[in-house]
């Protein structure tokens, strides 16, 4: 191949591409080398580039094959071949670590001997792992915690308390109230995995905003008197306002947030919901509808409120432990939204109470 061809090759492939002659001399980078590396790379050694003794080593065995394989110490990886290597190497360039794959090849350049070296940044994809890892270690914790409890009551029934019968109805209430929080927290993670999975097909359903608020809102009115609020419906329109969307997720968004509500915000005694038509949404890119649950509780620390919306992310984690709650509410209202195209704002101040806002896309043709 010629060097030119080689050029235009490498500027049409998306990850970083160095192609160096028999010498591990420079001679080809693409933009996305650029990138990485910085400017002006072709004609230096290619050391100087890439400074990494397992890539150098690659690099020396396909330009020799006689100077033998490099170690191989990864067991995700192919042993290296004579032509072709894969390796995962971090590299720093630019002031910045990054993890990547490095696969170095043979090229026979002009007619002499020369490699081309590929480098993929897979720092995103590390950084997904960990995050599917502290995922697993949040799940394992909320679990074994209520796990721990039913387990220290089964003793103590088969022990202590098995002729107590005052102490057995007490502890076998507990043991209820544990074994259901560990059933909410398993139907949280189904439908938050159902709520991913789902995520990229557009909801088609015709569902009726109003007529969902206050349904929910009826459902919702004597665990909340019970908890002495009262749910204020007056500002939700009684004829129906048709959108396009997925019934049981948005009536699922409602449940949530009203229910938060009157658990974390059911001090000031009142949740008033509203629904109004708003003309131009920045976010949509157009008109939609707004559906806002507002106590008059405590408030929440502006602290907390970028980081609400994450998976086990509480304000107060005993005061949440303590209502039942399982952290992932507020997580799966945000993945429903983001389904719909729509968006969740939320509003605070300590001792002024909480809005939680959420705009849904008008149904285009309205009417
Ligand atoms: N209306 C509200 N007022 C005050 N704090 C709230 C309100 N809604 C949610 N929060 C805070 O957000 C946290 C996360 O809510 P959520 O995801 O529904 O989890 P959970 O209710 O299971 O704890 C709650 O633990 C609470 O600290
Ligand atoms: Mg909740």
């Amino acid at each position: 191949m010629e060097i030119r061809h080689l050029r235009q090759l490498a500027d049409a492939v998306p990850v970083a591409m160095l192609v160096v002659d028999r010498r591990s001399r420079v001679i080809a980078a693409n933009q996305a080398a650029n990138a990485i590396f910085g400017p002006s790379l072709t004609d230096r050694p290619f050391v100087t580039v890439v400074r990494h003794p397992s890539v150098n080593h690659a690099l020396d065995w396909v330009l020799d094959p006689e100077s033998g394989p490099p170690p191989h110490d990864d067991p995700d990886l192919p042993p290296p071949g004579p032509t072709i290597q894969k390796l995962r190497a971090t590299l720093s360039a630019q002031g910045r670590d990054r993890a990547c794959v490095v696969t170095v090849g043979p090229l026979v350049i002009d007619g002499a001997r020369g490699a081309s070296i590929a480098i993929e940044d897979s720092s995103g994809v590390e950084q997904a792992e960990q995050m599917r890892r502290d995922f697993v270690a949040n799940v394992s914790h909320e679990l074994r915690t209520p796990l721990t409890a039913l387990m220290g009551f089964i003793e103590t029934l088969r022990g202590p308390a098995r002729n107590d019968p005052a102490a057995r109805d007490r502890f076998l209430d507990i043991m209820e109230r544990e074994a259901n929080r560990m059933n909410r927290l398993v139907a949280d993670l189904l439908s938050l995995s159902r709520v991913e999975g789902d995520e990229r097909r557009r909801p088609v359903q015709d569902v009726d905003l109003s007529g969902m608020v206050r349904s929910v809102a009826a459902t919702l009115a004597p665990a909340a008197r019970n908890a002495g609020v009262s749910l204020d419906v007056e500002k939700v329109p009684t004829e129906p306002v048709i959108i396009a969307g997925d019934n049981d997720q948005i009536l699922q968004v409602f449940h949530n947030l009203i229910e938060n509500a009157v658990k974390y915000g059911g001090s000031g005694g009142v949740v008033r919901l509203s629904l109004a038509h708003v003309p131009h949404e920045p976010v949509l890119r157009g008109p939609g509808w707004a559906v806002t649950v507002a106590d008059e509780g405590e408030g929440i620390d502006p602290l907390h409120l970028p980081r609400l919306t994450e998976r086990f992310y509480r304000a107060d984690t005993h005061r949440s432990r303590e209502k039942g709650g399982t952290g992932l509410g507020l997580a799966i209202v945000k993945h429903i939204i983001n389904r719909h195209r729509g968006r969740l704002r939320i509003e605070s101040e300590k001792g002024q109470g909480s809005r939680f806002t959420v705009i849904l896309p008008e149904r285009k043709g309205r009417g």
